[in-house]
């Protein structure tokens, strides 16, 4: 695992990512980093690598040195009638990408390795987990959850970086490195958006040009409600019809759920009063898209509101 950045070849032939196939290797090389008192930054994604994915890598080669990304497309959180099988495979762009981003080691097991034979342990944020996301998706956070424990368990990485267009997977990490007193310290980076607002994903190409364009009223409903808040409205349940009204409009979009939630419990708030999160879950065709936005006081001294993409 080289450190900084730099690599060896010419740009026809290019040298791969350092790529780390076994538990036991990818231990023994973040130890030796961690022994001569490295920062050791952890980027977990599940491939077909995007710039969001990029912009992590960014944040993390700031931070840290040697940065580690991984590649592990996780069963154990898709579910049974869930998009597993023609979930974007693309390996070898994806090493490309990461070794131009200048990532020092690139951990891809197999799931025989992450889950072999007999394997029986999870890890589960109760009551967060089952909420929103959990409700549409049942054990879908339970997958995650166990995964990046193990991740973080293999790596023990100093921080680890995670988008926030994954609002509430983000929260539940955070979460469950608090409640397990893990050494890492979890930050989570905003979304990367295409020019007309659409927040980037992995499950984009799966969209048809006409899913594209509608596409984006994810997007459009999320700048109406900021619109609101920005005009003085509070009430979260006017916030909500508005965000249904905008979806509603764009005939190839189904909403799953359109909430105005506390950006720390993901209950449902009455009135914007503290830091909130506005939720979007959208079939566009049958692509499920999610996106969101952040509201948070300006400073701890100011009732003025803030309003993150
Ligand atoms: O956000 C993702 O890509 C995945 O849920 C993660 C965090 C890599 C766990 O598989």
């Amino acid at each position: 695992m080289r450190y900084s950045g730099r690599r060896v070849g010419s740009s026809r032939h290019p040298c791969p990512v350092d790529t780390i196939r076994t538990i036991a290797w990818m231990k023994e090389q973040a130890r030796q980093a961690r022994a001569e008192s490295r920062i050791v930054g952890l980027v977990p994604t599940m491939g077909a690598l995007h710039a969001g994915h990029l912009s992590l890598i960014e944040r993390a080669r700031r931070e840290c040195s040697p940065v580690i990304a991984s590649i592990f497309i996780n069963p154990k959180q898709f579910g049974p009638n869930e998009d597993f099988s023609k979930y974007p495979r693309t390996f070898q762009s994806d090493s490309e990408k990461l070794r131009h981003a200048g990532v020092d080691a690139l951990f891809a097991p197999e799931p025989s390795e992450i889950y072999p034979n007999g394997f029986s342990t999870y890890v589960n944020v109760d009551g967060l987990s089952d909420k929103l996301e959990g409700r549409s998706r049942p054990g879908h956070f339970r997958g995650v959850t166990t995964v990046v424990m193990k991740l973080l368990q293999i790596v023990q990485p100093n921080f680890a970086y995670f988008g926030r267009k994954d609002a509430q997977q983000s929260r539940l990490i955070t979460q469950m490195a608090r409640d397990l007193n893990l050494d890492t310290e979890i930050v989570v980076c905003p979304p990367v958006r295409e020019p007309d607002g659409l927040a980037l994903s992995s499950r984009n190409v799966y969209l048809n040009a006409d899913e594209r364009k509608a596409a984006t009223v994810l997007y459009r409903a999320l700048e109406a409600a900021k619109n609101e808040l920005a005009a003085g409205v509070r009430d979260a349940l006017q916030l909500q019809s508005s965000l249904r009204r905008k979806l509603d409009s764009e005939r190839l979009a189904r909403v799953d759920y359109a909430e105005v939630v506390d950006a720390e419990t993901f209950e449902p708030v009455v009135r914007v009063n503290k830091p909130c999160l506005v939720l979007l879950a959208v079939f566009i065709g049958k692509t499920r898209l999610i996106d969101n936005f952040y509201i948070g006081p300006k400073s701890s001294s100011s009732e003025e509101l803030v309003f993150h993409f």
